[in-house]
């Protein structure tokens, strides 16, 4: 059944009892459904069980070193050279970490609130620290905000990136912005890419603050699903204005590999990079270097990396297929729902009426589905039109997704059916 948002009277109440009834129907089935969080599913994760099973045929690596011990601080060669030639960053300005881009990402933020960035007021010091959130996104990227006090702006997201006129006034003026969250390609969760000309604006910005610092979190730079955009090379872009330190970029292979258990990493600047380098000194002898060599030995090329993605991003077009065609069978001629269609990544972002995608959620997590909470992809959890839903499909199996987009349609317009009754 369709209908849109100027259905009325008698119309208007056949559909209510209709959805009514379908709705009591599925919560007597008694589901246990998940389309809550970005987890790969297991059939995504047998594509890398190689990791644990190819033998490390030299634990010496090309440097001589042996990888079983400590030593070298911020990456095993074999590693850096092949994420630098995938992402066309220079080997010197990348620092290998741990297992996680997110630890990475806080510790950053963390360094320049103790410490400051080379020689700039650390942000504990300052009244007022505040960034720039293009929204909706990334939740986490929120929380770590939160954690430190720091307050975020939201910036509204456009089809090519985030609104660039909105930000280019902000940093001129105000140099208590010290930053900006961008997930540039397949962004979470809007799967926006940002084009050449927001990566060239960002890049030579003026910015009041001589410590403002993009947070360039690559977490979905090489995860296609259909066709593959482009994103541009935004040290090479900097390079031109000299504003290669602005940038942090970060990257792992959670998505790619096992998640938690991959290799991430930051890179920037010659002397941001280098001043991290001192400060990652510190803080660790080294990190693991065995599971850096796995994942070298796994990949070995950035062409056996590229054939990893197709094989995983084919499993993903499967859900994404789902998903995207019960939406259009179910929204297409309909003012109910809109949606973004990202061409790779991880997630759909949806839009409901105005006010209505709280309740979706509460109603889907009535008859059993589990979706992730309205108001997750903004800062505070404060969708301000309360509208947007992030779907994340590849953890449940196609018949379970199926299932899921069931309950979800119909939770949808009874939400939108249920407001739209009430202010008739
Ligand atoms: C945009 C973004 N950044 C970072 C992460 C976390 O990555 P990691 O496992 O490397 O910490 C995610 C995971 O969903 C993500 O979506």
């Amino acid at each position: 059944m369709t209908f849109s948002s100027d259905i009325k009277g008698e119309e208007l109440e056949s559909v209510k009892s209709q959805l009514d009834a379908e709705y009591e129907a599925i919560k007597n089935k008694k589901l246990s459904l998940d389309m809550s969080r970005g987890k790969p599913a297991a059939e995504q994760l047998d594509l890398s069980n190689g990791i644990l099973t190819l033998p490390i045929h030299n634990y010496i690596n090309c440097e001589g070193i042996d990888v079983r011990n400590y030593g070298i601080l911020d990456g095993i060669k074999e590693c850096k050279h092949l994420f630098s030639q995938l992402l066309n960053i220079k080997e010197s300005n990348i620092i290998i970490g741990g297992n996680s881009s997110l630890n990475i990402i806080y510790d950053s933020i963390a360094r320049y609130y103790i410490f400051g960035k080379l020689g700039s007021t650390p942000w504990c010091r300052l009244d007022k620290v505040k960034f720039l959130c293009p929204v909706p996104g990334y939740d986490r990227h929120f929380a770590i905000c939160e954690e430190f006090g720091i307050d975020m702006i939201n910036i509204p997201m456009k089809a090519d990136g985030p609104d660039m006129d909105m930000i280019e006034e902000l940093v001129k003026n105000d140099a208590s912005i010290k930053g900006i969250f961008c997930v540039p390609l397949y962004s979470n969760p809007t799967g926006t890419c940002y084009s050449d000309q927001v990566v060239e604006r960002l890049a030579g910005m003026e910015t009041a603050a001589e410590d403002f610092t993009i947070f360039w979190d690559n977490a979905y730079g090489i995860h296609h699903i259909y066709e593959e955009e482009k994103l541009a090379n935004i040290f090479d872009v900097c390079a031109k204005y000299g504003t290669e330190d602005r940038v942090l970029y970060f990257f792992s292979t959670s998505k790619m590999t096992f998640p938690g258990s991959g290799v991430a990493f930051i890179a920037s600047g010659d002397k941001a990079i280098a001043e991290i380098r001192k400060r990652f000194s510190i803080q660790t002898i080294g990190y693991n270097k065995i599971n850096q060599m796995r994942t070298y030995c796994f990949f070995k090329t950035p062409e056996g990396v590229r054939e990893h993605m197709k094989a995983l991003g084919k499993l993903l077009r499967e859900k994404f297929d789902i998903v995207l065609d019960k939406l259009n069978s179910e929204f297409g001629n309909s003012d109910l729902l809109t949606w973004d269609h990202p061409k790779g990544g991880y997630f759909i972002s949806v839009y409901t009426l105005p006010g209505c995608a709280k309740e979706t959620v509460r109603l889907a997590k009535e008859c059993g589905l589990i979706l992730t909470d309205a108001g997750s992809a903004y800062p505070y959890h404060n969708d301000p039109e309360d509208r947007n839903i992030r779907i994340a499909p590849s953890y449940p199996t196609n018949e379970d997704l199926k299932k899921a987009m069931e309950v979800f349609c119909i939770c949808v317009k009874l939400a939108a059916v249920n407001k739209i009754a009430k202010e008739n």
